[in-house]
Parts: C-alpha cells; structure tokens; sequence
C-alpha cells in the first residue's frame, strides 16, 4: 500500500531574500512532490518561538527565532509518498557543507543558520507543523 503524506515545508529568509524560490518549488516539482498550499508570509518572533519551540534549550534557539522572523518566507504543504522522508533526503543535512551534491542545501545554503528551507522531522511533527501555519 502507498503511503502518501503531508510534509510542511519553508523557504526561508536568506532564500526568498535570494529569490531563489522558484528555483527550489522546481526541485521539489521534479522529485515528484505536489505542492498542495503555500502562502508567503512573515512571522513575529513570539510565532517563531512557538513554531521551534523544540529547540528552546539550545544555544542557538535565540538567534535562530530572531532569524526565522527577519524577513519573508514561503510556507508550503507537499504531498508526496514517504513525504518526510522523501524531503528530508531532498533538503541535505542541516549543515550545508555536510549536504550531498544535488541536495537543496548543498545548492542553495549559506551556512547552518542559513540553509535555505526547513522541513518537518517526522509525520508526527508533520501534522503539528501543517496545522502550525495553515489552521483555518
Ligand atoms: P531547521 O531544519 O530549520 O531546524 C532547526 C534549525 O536550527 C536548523 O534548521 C538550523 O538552521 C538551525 N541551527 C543553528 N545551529 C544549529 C546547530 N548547531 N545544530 C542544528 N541546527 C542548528
């Protein structure tokens, strides 16, 4: 049986600052992903806080909420079979420099903090995160 899912999915500051979104909907479009909402958007850093609050206890929780909130981002639904998955394997590792050739990060990312997207971890975090940005 076929296990479609939902994965959340966001181009983040220093790529829409780039302009480097249809680029990335092109990737995802080409490995067979259907992007079923998106919306453009820019978050408070209270949301941000919300949205990582998994994070709180890092170090780099502070920085990382002042940077998700600094500027414009794409939020998107993606369907696609194995979803999460599919689009954790698509986005690289966190860190750019460790992405595989052909990876979303790899091609687009600056930096750790600056990695161009954000998708969720698990289908678990998957629901919560799709529910996070589109609740209405
Ligand atoms: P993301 O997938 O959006 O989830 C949390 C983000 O924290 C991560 O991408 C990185 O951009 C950012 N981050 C900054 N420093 C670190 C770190 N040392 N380890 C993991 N994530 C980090």
């Amino acid at each position: 049986m076929s296990n479609v899912e939902k994965t959340l999915s966001i181009i983040k500051p220093d790529a829409v600052e780039r302009n480097l979104d249809d680029q990335i909907k092109e990737m995802y479009i080409n490995n067979g992903f259907k992007i079923v909402q998106e919306k453009k958007i820019q978050i408070e850093k209270l949301e941000a806080e919300k949205f990582y609050k998994v994070h709180e206890t890092k170090p780099f929780y502070n920085e990382l909420c002042n940077y998700l909130s600094s500027g414009p981002i794409i939020v998107m639904i993606l369907e696609k079979v194995n979803a999460v998955l599919a689009n954790r394997e698509l986005m690289g590792s966190t860190n750019p420099k460790e992405a595989r050739e052909g990876t979303i990060r790899k091609k687009f990312g600056i930096s750790i903090d600056k990695n161009s997207v954000h998708g969720s971890d698990s289908p678990e975090n998957a629901k919560i995160e799709i529910d996070f940005f589109f609740n209405d």
